[in-house]
């Protein structure tokens, strides 16, 4: 048995065609989504989960409709408003990666008023993916390290693993070692692709919107019968 994640990161998926089964707009499915992130951070928190990510908006999701993007922003800027007494109750860290800048200043401002006001909290960690591609991030950590060599700080050859995941958005966290997905698709979506390198991947045919504590536990369950070798041999890791 594997013990608990350390990281767990989720690709919420399925909540346009959450709504469209039950004749719905797409808001609708974000707006039941929302639901469950609420449900799943305080689900995490409980369960003792140190790290928990949400993919929440993705670099490509710009390309949406004005509208669906317009309500994902309104649902974002309720999340924020509405969960900081939850947070600081609960202990709970609220870092991002991905471009937030990108965000509109109505969700900026509050995201890093509630950013810099869980700061100190060591509960959990949760971390929204926000306007995040891990390709975009690839990309900035390869020009931070450019800009390291140019002026002198950072020699090529001592470019290494290390160094890459030292600039890469994500390098305040550990490694995910637990990636689910929801709503029967089978891909990554340019999520973590450095980072899940040794991930589990869970795929769960339930609807982001119908995610809850029971699907988080059944995920975890199966990690935990998973048998992590990292390259390495059965007899080796026993
Ligand atoms: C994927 O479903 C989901 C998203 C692109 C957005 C996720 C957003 C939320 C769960 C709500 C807001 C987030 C927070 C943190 C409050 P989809 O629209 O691609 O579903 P489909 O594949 O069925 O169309």
């Amino acid at each position: 048995m594997n013990p608990l994640p350390e990281h767990v990161a989720i690709i919420m998926d399925g909540n346009g065609r959450w709504a469209a089964a039950r004749g719905g707009r797409r808001g609708d499915g974000h707006r039941q989504g929302a639901e469950a992130v609420r449900r799943v951070v305080r689900a995490a928190r409980e369960l003792g989960i140190p790290v928990l990510t949400l993919y929440a908006f993705s670099a490509q999701n710009w390309q949406r409709p004005a509208s669906e993007i317009a309500d994902l922003m309104r649902l974002l800027h309720r999340f924020v408003i509405e969960e900081r007494s939850e947070l600081a109750a609960r202990g709970i860290r609220l870092t991002t990666i991905g471009e937030p800048a990108r965000l509109p200043a109505f969700v900026r401002g509050p995201l890093a008023a509630l950013t810099e006001a869980t700061r100190a909290n060591r509960g959990m960690t949760l971390c929204l993916a926000l306007s995040y591609g891990a390709r975009e991030s690839i990309v900035r950590a390869a020009q931070r390290l450019a800009r390291a060599v140019a002026t002198g700080r950072l020699r090529p050859e001592a470019i290494g693993e290390a160094q890459l995941a030292a600039a890469l958005d994500t390098r305040a966290l550990p490694p995910p070692d637990l990636v689910i997905r929801t709503s029967g698709e089978q891909r990554l979506s340019n999520f973590m692709l450095w980072e899940a390198a040794y991930a589990e991947l869970y795929f769960t045919d339930v609807m982001w919107p119908d995610f809850g504590r029971d699907e988080l536990l059944a995920a975890l369950a199966a990690y935990g019968r998973r048998q992590r070798r990292f390259g390495r041999i059965t007899e080796s890791v026993a």
